[in-house]
C-alpha cells in the first residue's frame, strides 16, 4: 500500500505575517483531525525558514518551489539546493509548468535540477502534464511519455524512490476545470507504466503519483480514491486553512 501525500504549492502567495496565519490555523486544525497521509507545504523562499520554525512540532513537512541546479556562484536571483536543506526543506517542486511556460524551463533543465536535488538529499515532486492543445490534437501521451523520459535521464531506481512525481494536466491549474477521475486514473496508469518500462515492476509499484490541478475538498476524495493517484499537489485549496484541512481529512 502506498501512503498517501498532499503537498499544498503556495506559488507566489502570503508574506511573513499571512504565513504565521495560515501555519497557526492549519496546524491547530490538524490537530483535532485523525489523517492517515504525509502533509508538505510549500511556501515562498522568504517564508521558509520561518515556517520550518513554526511546523517543528507538528507532522507537517516542509518543502521548496523551485531551486538552481548549480551549488554556488553568479547567478543573481537564484537559490541553491544547499540553501534550502539549510532552511529544512526534505522536498523540492521540479518542473512545474509554470516554470515551465513562464520561465523557460526545460526536460534538460529540470533533469539538471532533479539530479542536484537528489545528489543533495532533497526530494523531488518532479511534475509533468499536458496543455488542452496537446490533449486536444492527440499528443498527449507523447507530451508524458518525453516529460518522464528526458526528466528522468540518468537517475538511478534507488533515487526514484526518494521521487514523487505529480502529473498536473496544464488546462486543470488554477481554472477550476479538474480532470476526471477517470481522465487522471488513465494517465496515472500510463505514467506507471512508463516508470515499469524504464525501472522495473518494483519501482513503479511504489512510486507515489499525485494528481494536480483544481483539487478542492469536494472533489478530493474521489480523485483520491483512484487506484493509481497517490496524492495531491494543491494549488488554490492549500491558501485557507480550512481548505487544506478538508483535502487532507478527506483522505
Ligand atoms: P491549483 O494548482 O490547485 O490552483 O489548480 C495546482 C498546482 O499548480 O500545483
Amino acid at each position: 500500500m502506498r501512503r498517501k501525500v498532499i503537498a499544498g504549492n503556495w506559488k507566489m502567495h502570503k508574506d511573513l505575517n499571512e504565513t504565521q496565519n495560515l501555519i497557526s490555523k492549519l496546524s491547530n486544525g490538524l490537530a483535532k483531525e485523525e489523517f492517515n497521509c504525509d502533509v508538505i507545504i510549500c511556501p515562498p523562499y522568504t517564508s521558509l525558514s520561518e515556517a520550518s520554525t513554526l511546523i517543528k512540532d507538528t507532522k507537517i513537512k516542509l518543502g521548496a518551489q523551485n531551486m538552481h541546479f548549480e551549488d554556488k556562484g553568479a547567478f543573481t536571483g537564484e537559490v541553491s539546493s544547499a540553501m534550502l536543506k539549510s532552511v529544512g526543506c526534505e522536498y523540492v517542486i521540479l518542473g512545474h509548468s509554470e516554470r515551465r511556460a513562464i520561465f523557460g524551463e526545460t526536460d534538460e533543465i529540470i533533469n539538471k535540477k532533479i539530479k542536484k536535488s537528489l545528489d543533495s538529499g532533497l526530494k523531488p515532486i518532479f511534475c509533468i502534464g499536458e496543455t488542452l492543445q496537446e490533449r486536444e490534437g492527440g499528443v498527449m501521451k507523447d507530451v508524458i511519455k518525453r516529460h518522464v523520459t528526458e526528466g528522468l535521464q540518468h537517475i538511478s531506481k534507488g533515487e526514484m524512490e526518494k521521487l514523487i512525481i505529480a502529473y498536473e494536466p496544464v488546462w486543470a491549474i488554477g481554472t477550476g476545470v479538474t480532470a476526471s477521475p477517470e481522465q487522471a486514473q488513465e494517465v496515472h496508469l500510463f505514467v506507471r507504466g512508463l516508470i515499469a518500462e524504464i525501472f522495473g515492476g518494483d519501482t513503479a509499484e511504489n512510486i507515489i503519483i499525485q494528481y494536480g490541478g483544481s483539487v478542492k475538498p469536494n472533489n478530493a476524495k474521489e480523485l483520491l480514491s483512484q487506484n493509481d493517484i497517490d496524492g495531491a499537489l494543491v494549488g488554490g485549496a492549500c491558501l485557507e486553512a480550512e481548505s487544506f484541512t478538508g483535502i487532507i481529512t478527506s483522505v
